[in-house]
């Protein structure tokens, strides 16, 4: 298990399309165990492989309910809208309210290769919409308004976590 180094906004790995992966090896095992000692030692919510300059269908996400570990993840259904605060670790400092379905119903594989699906709202939906936009090399900067520091002095007064 080891920290690995998250790249920043600017870095080319996070516009890249992520390969699929077909491995369900020992390797696949320990990037997935380092992108969740990532992510945590970061105090992020999500994590996606491209974040750490890998560019596989790979994205861990803990907003606090435990992890959830998505290889090739799809969303595969999505309902309402829900319009929210959003960070990312790989734009420290950066916040964007971004439009974002309320729902969604996801389809994945673990790390074994099973198959499984997982119906999410609210922050958990945003999380998964979130990490997943990185597989595709989109960011947060794109789907919303960046606030001005003001802005978001006023509104940070809640809390938010990164992604
Ligand atoms: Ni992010």
């Amino acid at each position: 298990m080891a920290i690995r180094l998250i790249v920043k906004k600017g870095d080319e790995a996070l516009t890249k399309v992520c390969r699929t992966v077909d491995k369900f090896d020992d390797r696949l095992h320990m990037l997935l165990d380092d992108m969740a000692d990532t992510m945590y030692n970061a105090d992020g919510v999500g994590l996606a492989a491209p974040q750490i300059g890998i560019l596989k269908r790979i994205v861990v996400i803990d907003i606090g309910d435990g992890l959830v570990e998505m290889i090739n993840p799809k969303i595969v259904e999505s309902d309402g809208l829900q319009e929210e605060l959003e960070g990312c670790l790989s734009v420290p400092g950066v916040y964007v309210m971004t439009k974002r379905p309320f729902k969604v119903k996801a389809t994945a594989l673990d790390r074994n290769g099973n198959p499984f699906e997982i119906e999410a709202e609210d922050f958990m939906a945003r999380a998964i919409c979130h990490e997943l936009d990185h597989l595709d090399g989109h960011l947060m900067l794109e789907r919303g308004r960046v606030l001005s520091d003001e802005e978001i002095r006023e509104m940070m007064s809640d809390g938010e976590d990164d992604e």
